[in-house]
């Protein structure tokens, strides 16, 4: 019985142990992380990172191991001179060797971690809680823009221009590379080489205001000759709806004076206050990666969007009739 009880009382803290373990765990994989890089600069980071661990737990098992050498297994203490020569080894010399070999190799990588871009060019402008994206190429004279989405060719160098209209915030893909503040009335650059296509996570990383959580971004790296076709795609202007539901959306759109703050391309709408919604239903997620982009979705957020991102400069719509809101709805997720 006594063995059964004291069973028990282990076994709970080991599960603890060992859940809370795996629950770590998860949080080095995935789209969002640092130590599952998809591109150049994230996976320089990642080794210092894996470095810098696998020296801070010999250095912990090596500080044990001596204070257990000394409280346990030494009988005489140390004569001064072995004390000193300890103090300045360990105090001195062994700490003053590893930060200057950490320093050397952070520092040998830095300046490749800020290379120029080549080719494609971005301007990433962080609003109060959006990301408004441009693309700049060679070839094109007026920029594409969007929002809440990065998408990059894959195994080239993309320079990414920054800035901040309001406040401060910073852009960081995790599994991309580091992070770069937006600073208001400056501009800031970094630039990006990633290497696996696929979607990653990105997150302002900088306290920005009440929805600072709420200003997510995705990443989507494509191979080159996609994200061309994609751009090219990009490029054009909307195409005009298709469906009677649709046309009376758009009829609404216009109505409701929606294009005072938004950007329809080819459709009379050319507000910038609020995101380009240009291509929006092509878009994966709705209002800065808070909800996915769907039909249902887009009619939440169009009825109450300050009831899912507190602080949000778009009006609320909940006063429209349920027909005229579904339309919207139905109208904005067409615009592929
Ligand atoms: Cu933008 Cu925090």
């Amino acid at each position: 019985m006594q063995d059964e009880d004291a069973q028990g009382s282990t076994t709970a803290p080991r599960r603890l142990c060992w859940g809370g373990g795996a629950l770590l765990l998860t949080a080095c994989s995935g789209p969002q992380s640092v130590l599952d890089p998809a591109g150049r600069d994230a996976e320089v980071l990642a080794v210092l990172f894996w470095w810098m661990l696998g020296g801070a737990v010999l250095l912990w098992l090596a500080m044990n191991g001596l204070f257990f050498y000394v409280t346990r297994m030494k009988e005489r203490a140390f004569s001064p001179q072995a004390a000193d020569r300890l103090i300045v080894f360990g105090g001195v010399v062994f700490p003053t060797v590893v930060l200057a070999v950490l320093l050397s190799f952070a520092l040998s990588e830095m300046p490749r971690q800020r290379d120029l871009g080549e080719g494609l060019t971005l301007r990433v402008t962080g609003e109060s809680w959006w990301w408004r994206v441009e693309y700049r190429t060679e070839d094109t004279e007026t920029p594409v823009i969007s929002a809440n989405e990065i998408r990059l060719p894959a195994g080239s160098r993309s320079e990414l221009e920054l800035a901040a209209n309001g406040y401060i915030h910073s852009l960081w893909i995790p599994a991309l590379g580091g992070k770069t503040d937006l600073i208001p009335g400056r501009e800031t650059r970094m630039s990006l080489e990633p290497v696996t296509p696929g979607e990653y996570g990105g997150q302002c990383a900088e306290f920005c205001g009440e929805s600072h959580a709420k200003m997510a971004l995705r990443a989507v790296v494509l191979p080159p000759e996609e994200f061309a076709a994609w751009l090219e795609q990009q490029a054009a202007p909307a195409t005009p709806p298709e469906t009677e539901t649709a046309r009376r959306g758009q009829a609404v759109f216009l109505r409701e004076g929606c294009g005072a703050c938004h950007a329809i391309r080819g459709l009379g709408a050319r507000g910038t206050i609020g995101p380009d919604l240009t291509h929006l239903g092509g878009r994966r997620t709705l209002a800065a990666g808070v909800l996915p982009m769907s039909r249902a979705a887009l009619e939440d957020w169009l009825r109450a969007p300050e009831a899912i991102k507190p602080g949000v400069r778009m009006p609320a719509y909940g006063h429209l009739a349920a027909a005229d809101l579904a339309a919207l709805a139905t109208f904005l997720e067409g615009l592929k």
